[in-house]
């Protein structure tokens, strides 16, 4: 019995009222293990006690059920009272979204394989199969929403001080796009990143929502992985193209939200195949690869997105195929892939 057999043991302990434990919100502290005795310290960075006392009944409970452990001591401090330590945790960004009821980040392991054409048109589908939908573009360098959805608009304050999201074909959507003038790029570190992102979820009035999609940035790094931090994610999409699947480029998708403890949705093939003028399928990349990784790693395969000229069009004239043609075969096939989203997600 280790400091990581009880970590691991602790994974268990979910944060009262979420789906995600103690552990991957960073409240583990202080793990120590010997002879049979356990000592750990949680610290919780607001003061809960309800949320305190249940998160220590649980942890004791599971730490005691462990083999070779004759005592155990949990201290759950609480943030104010006077033991707490400053120390900034995930915790901290991670509040209660009271009124959005799912919120599901998309991502790839590499750039641009369509990640940003997956997360509009599935919310534009999500709308259109009578969702409320709300669209977080996370990628502050490069943000493509805005282009993608048609609109430059810039948000409104509230009243109450929050930023009200412009509105494009029926869904919510906030970008740093909307925040810029012209295209000057964005040169800020890390933690500005996460300051804008955090305001982007807590400063954003999103009202009732069944879906808040957010595309993330490329790439599969750290600073993807704090911004998965930074959301209080219910789950995660990864998009790839077939021959991207073969490559294995999937898994590192996959590994970063399990390292935060994010649920894995499903994954979505895109660019899956050509489909010429006479209705031939020519599938340039080995379609299929996106099922097979899917099957492999044991998520489900929501779904294939072919290779459309449509689709690129309508990215750029700011009206995606969903909305423009959803009788037609590009916007079936993304709304196949909302379908099989909302079935997933229950
Ligand atoms: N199924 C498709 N059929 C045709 N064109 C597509 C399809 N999917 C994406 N594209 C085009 O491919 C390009 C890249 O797509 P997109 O910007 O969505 O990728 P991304 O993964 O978000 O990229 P980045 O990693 O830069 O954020 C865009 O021009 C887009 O219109
Ligand atoms: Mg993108």
């Amino acid at each position: 019995m280790n400091e990581d057999d009880v970590k691991n043991a602790l994974k268990a302990v979910k944060y009262p009222g979420y789906s995600r434990d103690i552990v991957s919100f960073g409240l583990v502290k202080e793990v120590a293990a010997k002879d049979g005795a356990v000592s750990v310290v949680i610290q919780l960075t607001a003061a809960t006690p309800e949320a305190a006392e249940q998160i220590k009944a649980e942890s004791e409970q599971i730490l005691r059920a462990l083999p070779g452990v004759k005592m155990v001591y949990v201290d759950v401090r609480q943030q104010g009272s006077p033991r707490a330590t400053a120390a900034p945790g995930p915790w901290n960004q991670q509040q209660r979204l009271p009124g959005i009821s799912k919120i599901v980040a998309v991502a790839s392991g590499k750039g641009g394989v369509g990640k940003s054409t997956v997360s509009v048109n599935l919310a534009c589908a999500l709308k259109h199969l009578g969702a409320r939908v709300g669209l977080l573009d996370c990628d502050i360098y490069g943000p493509s929403i805005p282009l993608m959805m048609g609109t430059r608009e810039r948000p409104t304050i509230s009243p109450e001080e929050k930023m009200v999201p412009p509105v494009s074909h029926g869904v919510k959507l906030m970008s740093m796009g909307f925040l810029l003038d012209n295209d000057q790029p964005v040169i800020w570190r890390g933690p500005m990143i996460m300051k804008t992102i955090q305001q982007f979820v807590m400063a954003v009035e999103w009202g009732e929502l069944d879906f808040l999609l957010v595309d993330l940035p490329p790439g599969t790094g750290d600073a993807q992985l704090s911004l998965c931090q930074t959301v209080p994610l219910d789950g995660g999409v990864i998009v790839t193209t077939p021959q991207e699947a073969s490559l294995g480029v999937v898994r590192k998708g996959i590994a970063m939200f399990q390292k935060v403890n994010v649920p894995i949705l499903g994954i979505v093939e895109n660019m899956s195949y050509f489909t010429t003028p006479t209705g031939d399928r020519v599938e340039i990349f080995g379609h299929g690869g996106g099922r097979e990784e899917a099957k492999r790693q044991k998520v489900s395969f929501l779904g294939e997105v072919p290779i459309f000229t449509e689709i690129r069009e309508g990215g750029d004239q700011g009206t995606p195929v969903v909305v423009s043609a959803p009788e037609r075969p590009p916007g079936q096939a993304f709304l196949k892939v909302a379908q099989a989203f909302k079935d997933t997600l229950g």
